[in-house]
């Protein structure tokens, strides 16, 4: 059967892989990101791919913007009658990127910079997941978010692991609130991920050695290794997985 699959964040890295692994079983894929042009391109060349599944839709959002989200929420439901899986792969760490004064402003940068955190990696993937969630195909419907390592052990300053494992007891409660509707809820919890936006350039090479030997594995984890991860858990054989937190780091969370 062919499932819708809306997947934030679909236009890049982890995001871009999980719309692959969904268009080459034939799903329908929707990708948001803010970047128009950039899905765009995304979706033509998933498509161009994949032909077999029908074309990628790109929708252009901000999704800590509760009436941009409005309006996808709008345009997916005149569109399809119910959704397969929702797959909340948009964040970012906001130090990330930015020249070091962005945020260097007493305690009104400390709240910008934790505020910036939350809006990305909370707001996001709870009002999508809240516009969406009466659209879920039920039974069967899967909600996915993306966490990280760094709610486990942070990540320098605080505030992206804390923005991050706030959606650990979101994903708890709505667990509970959808299960019986046979809907599951689960978390996946990377650790360092190469070859996305999320670092792009910012890493020396020894950098990048440095954090791929923190895991077990001695290696790096690609965007294929989450986003098979990904398609596992919105399988028929994940059916009784749910409220779940799953790390995908290659052991790096416990430690060599
Ligand atoms: N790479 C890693 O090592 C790693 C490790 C642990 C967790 N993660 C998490 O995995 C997820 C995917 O990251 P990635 O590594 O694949 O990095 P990425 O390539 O930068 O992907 C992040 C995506 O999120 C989108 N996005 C960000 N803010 C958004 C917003 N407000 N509204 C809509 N879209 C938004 C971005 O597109 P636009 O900029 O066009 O909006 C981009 O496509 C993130 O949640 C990240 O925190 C990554």
């Amino acid at each position: 059967m062919t499932q819708v699959v809306i997947i934030s964040g679909g236009g890049t890295g982890i995001g871009r892989a999980a719309a692959e692994h969904f268009a080459q079983q034939g799903d329908q894929v929707v990708i948001l990101g803010r970047r128009g042009a950039l899905l765009e391109q995304a979706a033509q060349a998933i498509g161009g791919r994949f032909p077999q599944a029908p074309p990628v839709i790109a929708l252009q959002a901000d999704l800590a913007a509760p009436d941009q989200v409005e309006r996808v929420r709008d345009v997916l439901r005149a569109r399809f009658d119910a959704i397969d899986v929702i797959v909340n792969a948009a964040g970012r760490h906001v130090l990330r990127q930015v020249p070091a004064e962005t945020y260097a402003d007493g305690l009104a940068g400390v709240a910008r910079r934790w505020t910036d955190n939350f809006r990305l990696n909370t707001l996001s993937a709870v009002l999508l997941t809240e516009a969406l969630a009466d659209q879920l195909r039920a039974p069967g419907g899967r909600i996915l978010f993306l966490s990280s390592i760094a709610a486990y052990r942070g990540s320098g300053q605080g505030c992206y692991g804390a923005a991050k494992a706030a959606l650990h007891p979101y994903s708890q409660d709505l667990a509970k609130a959808l299960g019986p509707r046979g809907i599951t809820v689960n978390v996946i919890a990377p650790g360092y991920v190469q070859d996305t936006g999320f670092f792009g350039s910012a890493l020396s090479p020894a950098q990048r050695d440095s954090k791929a030997a923190e895991a077990m594995t001695l290696r790096a984890g690609t965007p294929q290794d989450i986003a098979a991860t990904i398609g596992w858990l919105a399988s028929p054989g994940a059916a009784h997985v749910t409220a779940q937190i799953v790390q995908v780091n290659g052991g790096a969370e416990r430690g060599r």
